[in-house]
């Protein structure tokens, strides 16, 4: 492992850090993560590597995102590795709080999400982004970044930032960066370590029913309600367990369009075996 990046622990160094950089007249970029990484985080941290002069990662598995019933425990943790693919891809920082530091036993202040997280993701997980805009405003206040990237296979997480971006008058700018996938489709996650080999060709079905709505919106397929029976369909032959949701929405509002207008975006979140995994697509 190389020398960088550095590993800070507390918020206090961190602190001190980013005022270093700060009197040092250098930006700094924040690319928040929750480790297990992979080439769609280090996709970000190279953009952020371009864009800004300092760049922070943070490596966080935070609890407040996950239900009881979900995978916190059994969420992959594999920081040696996750170190060594920072200093590759040139990071300056990297944060990895413990829960203590980022949640000590008198931290009871939390960040009520807009409405565009009630639907969707919401729906199946509904204290998720409660506790994903809580974690993310606490980083961008201790990491005072110029800017910060997230990816955009967490499409309706993004626009949940940004707007409490704009409603908080959070002082950042956000990036939002295109999602990137394995050579056969599948969209890079952390959670695909859990699939058997079996499941991995399954989890293939997403990718494979976005593209089969995509090329019947391009050739002008307008009836919301006859494609998205037909992506449950889809996601069925493929073999998934079971599906959370299947939809087209509008890009902005993620209100489900019937008739389909553009710019769509379209959102697929299903089981394979006990792994949840979700996909989507834009089309303009
Ligand atoms: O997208 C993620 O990995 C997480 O939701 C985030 C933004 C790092 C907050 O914990």
């Amino acid at each position: 492992m190389s020398d960088f990046p550095r590993v800070i622990e507390k918020i206090d160094a961190l602190r001190a850090f980013v005022s270093q950089t700060r009197t040092a007249g250098k930006t700094i970029g924040l690319v928040p993560t929750m480790g297990a990484l992979h080439e769609g985080h280090l996709s970000l941290v190279r953009r952020s590597v371009e864009q800004t002069d300092v760049t922070i990662v943070t490596v966080f598995v935070n609890p407040t995102q996950f239900a009881p019933d979900e995978d916190l425990s059994a969420y992959p943790r594999t920081l040696d590795q996750d170190l060594d693919l920072l200093a590759q891809a040139g990071a300056a920082v990297a944060f990895v709080p413990s829960n203590e530091e980022m949640y000590p036993p008198n931290c009871s202040t939390t960040v009520s999400p807009c409405e565009l997280s009630s639907a969707l993701e919401g729906e199946f997980r509904p204290t998720h982004f409660g506790g994903v805009l809580t974690v993310v405003l606490k980083l961008f206040n201790i990491c005072q970044a110029d800017m910060a990237f997230f990816g955009s296979k967490d499409y309706q997480q993004s626009l949940v930032i940004q707007k409490m971006v704009e409603d908080l008058n959070v002082p950042i700018q956000i990036e939002v960066c295109p999602i990137v996938r394995e050579p056969d489709g599948m969209a890079m996650s952390s959670r695909s370590v859990y699939l058997s080999a079996e499941e991995r060709e399954i989890a293939l079905s997403l990718k494979r029913t976005i593209d089969l709505a995509k090329d019947q919106i391009q050739q002008g397929q307008r009836d919301g309600f006859e494609l998205i029976t037909e992506m449950r369909q889809s996601l069925i032959d493929g073999g998934v367990t079971s599906i959370d949701y299947a939809v087209v929405a509008d890009a902005k509002t993620l209100e489900t369009l019937d008739p389909i207008q553009l710019p769509c975006v379209i959102l697929v979140a299903a089981h394979v075996g006990s792994t949840r995994l979700i996909d989507n697509c834009v089309v303009e």
